[in-house]
């Protein structure tokens, strides 16, 4: 049976208008990140995981992370940490800067994020995890969601009960990426599991993990009954992953795959600002030019370079027809037009 990956469905009151969701990616889902996903058919995107600590103690590049572009709705927040009511006061702050959805992150395996309570160490404290959606549902009237690994011990199934503990307190839906904490991405996502948590809460479940193609999506969905796929790793560079699994599987052309590569660019240097841009983008010139798009030198070359300039440079010479695609691109996108953290209520920090 073929689903229909472009079917409506419901997070708490938001429309999401298809059953692809960009996963959160830590390094990667930056708004240029985002809003590409939605332009090659995601529903949803979602932002990295953002440090409840780090909104608390206005830290300046934490809240970049809270900066939304009109056209990236519908988009949720991601936010972690550990205490209720500092959660619920970030919680507050990402609803200010116009989000469409908080997500919490119980799934990160990282340690420099379990050994402070925070991500996938919550999934061993069910009922502290509930406090914190509880507290976090009370304080926004945005939809509350929550991201989940299956537990924190390989084999665990600590995700069906805890799942719906959270659902009691409040989430309006559950992401489950069905790996342990510990597996961090080695093995398979068992989506059983997925199946197993769908039959046991009465909100919409997203299926993460492992997801790279059309044929994975629809089995998947069709296995497990889950509202939507999540894909993640496979879109890194990669936003025709996100075209064939919603239905349209041409691969790209040179010039198409350079000019989303220095729109990415560009986009990344306005949200970044070149110093902080040129560094991160790097693994992204490997991901965009691999698959056996670019030979491996030129890559190596692009890495090679010292300013962006160069690279924009590079990249044209290796495929001039680039720059009318990317023209294009640029007049189809028109300007970004987002809210300006500064006018955010002071008093919405908690005092912090
Ligand atoms: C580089 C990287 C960063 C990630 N960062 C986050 C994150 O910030 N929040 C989160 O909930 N999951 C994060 N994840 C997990 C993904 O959202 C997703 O659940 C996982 O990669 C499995 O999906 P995939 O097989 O489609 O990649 C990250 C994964 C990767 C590879």
């Amino acid at each position: 049976m073929q689903l229909n990956l472009n079917e409506h469905w419901f997070l708490g009151g938001v429309e999401i208008p298809g059953r692809l969701v960009l996963a959160p990616m830590a390094g990667v889902s930056v708004q240029a990140f985002r809003r590409q996903g939605r332009r090659f058919g995601a529903g949803l995107v979602c932002s990295e995981m953002v440090s409840v600590a780090g909104i608390q103690h206005r830290n300046e590049r934490t809240l970049g992370y809270l900066r939304v572009a009109s056209d990236e709705h519908p988009l949720a927040i991601q936010i972690f940490g550990s205490d209720p009511a500092t959660m619920a006061d970030a919680a507050r702050m990402v609803e200010a800067a116009g989000a469409d959805i908080v997500d919490i992150n119980f799934g990160c395996p990282v340690r420099k994020v379990t050994k402070t309570g925070a991500g996938a160490s919550l999934l061993d404290d069910p009922e502290h995890a509930a406090r914190i959606v509880d507290s976090v549902a009370r304080a926004t009237a945005l939809p509350v969601s929550v991201k989940m690994r299956r537990g924190t011990g390989n084999g665990s199934r600590d995700c069906l009960t805890v799942g719906p503990r959270l659902v009691e307190a409040g989430a309006s839906s559950l992401t489950l990426h069905p790996r342990s904490a510990k597996q961090m991405y080695t093995g398979t996502a068992d989506h059983s599991l997925t199946a197993e948590l769908v039959s046991l809460v009465d909100v919409p479940v997203i299926a993460s993990g492992d997801v790279t193609s059309r044929a994975r999506a629809q089995a998947v969905l069709a296995t497990t009954g889950a509202a939507a796929v999540m894909v993640g790793r496979a879109a890194q560079g990669n936003p025709w992953a996100l075209r064939e699994i919603m239905g349209n599987d041409t691969p790209p052309s040179r010039e198409e795959v350079v000019a989303e590569l220095l729109l990415f660019i560009r986009e990344t240097v306005r949200e970044l600002g070149e110093h902080r841009a040129t560094g991160f983008l790097k693994k992204f010139y490997s991901w965009y030019l691999g698959r056996g798009r670019f030979p491996k030198p030129f890559k190596q070359e692009l890495v090679m370079l010292a300013t962006i300039e160069e690279v924009e440079l590079r990249l044209l010479a290796a495929a001039p027809g680039a720059r009318d695609v990317l023209e294009r691109l640029e007049a189809d996108l028109g300007p970004v037009d987002e809210i300006l953290l500064d006018s955010l209520p002071i008093s919405l920090y908690g005092g912090g």
